[in-house]
């Protein structure tokens, strides 16, 4: 697809959501991803061009209220063919300042974290439930995470991760459309649409109570482990 055909379809798409909201499809991307999966293309290239025109199309969203109070969308970050997707709540001050997620303190605790089980940031893909900044960082509300998740579900789509993470309680109940608690999520192994999914506490959340790290990083070498298995072939 040339840059041209590229830039109508997203001018279509931005037309058509303002609208009548979301579109059903993004037919001819998602047949780019098709191919990508069919292995003719430069995969990660491929994505990474998917990913930016997606960005692209939604840099001046006014889906929510939350239009109004943002710096920027904050789109999410990392490697485009990532193994590994983690999925945080909202961006707070520095991300929206930056236009990146998790690059506050939590963000330092994430990358941290990720040393520990030797994961490089880069090689995973972080991104938000939600792609603006509530104000005070307040939780998200239900209308704004209703117009939100498709743009995540997109990159779900876009991505392929062979794992999630979901960060904390907000992500978890989101993606899991469920209302248990952190702890009985984070005790059970999950899927979402066929991805393997670990719960697991958000960085912000350690922050507060340093005793929960341990366990967080209990989590985080299951994460590693697990997500050896899946690249090898071995999860079933
Ligand atoms: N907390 C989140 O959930 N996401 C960010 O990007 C930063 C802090």
């Amino acid at each position: 697809m040339n840059d041209e055909l590229r830039n109508k379809i997203i001018a279509y798409l931005e037309w058509y959501r303002d609208l009548y909201g979301e579109p059903p499809a993004f037919p001819e991307l998602r047949a780019e991803a098709t191919s990508l999966m069919a292995g003719t293309a430069d995969k990660r290239q491929e994505k990474e061009r998917i990913l930016q025109a997606f960005s692209q199309s939604i840099r001046n969203c006014t889906r929510c209220r939350l239009a109004k109070g943002r710096t920027q969308v904050v789109f999410g970050v990392g490697n485009p063919d990532a193994d590994i997707m983690f999925i945080g709540e909202a961006p707070g001050r520095d991300e929206d300042r930056l236009g990146e997620p998790f690059v506050g303190r939590a963000g330092q605790l994430l990358n941290k974290m990720l040393d520990h089980i030797q994961i490089r940031r880069e090689d995973v893909y972080i991104a938000n439930i939600i792609k603006c900044r509530p104000p005070n960082n307040r939780d998200p509300q239900p209308d704004e995470v209703a117009q939100c998740l498709p743009y995540l579900l997109r990159q779900i789509e876009i991505i392929q991760p062979r794992l999630l993470v979901a960060l904390g309680r907000i992500a978890a109940q989101t993606l899991l459309g469920t209302k248990l608690s952190l702890g009985q999520m984070r005790a059970r192994d999950w899927s979402y649409q066929g991805v393997p999914m670990i719960v697991t506490y958000h960085p912000a959340a350690i922050l507060r109570r340093m005793d929960m790290l341990s366990t967080a990083l209990e989590d985080f070498r299951k994460i590693k482990a697990l997500s050896q298995k899946l690249a090898s072939g071995e999860a079933g």
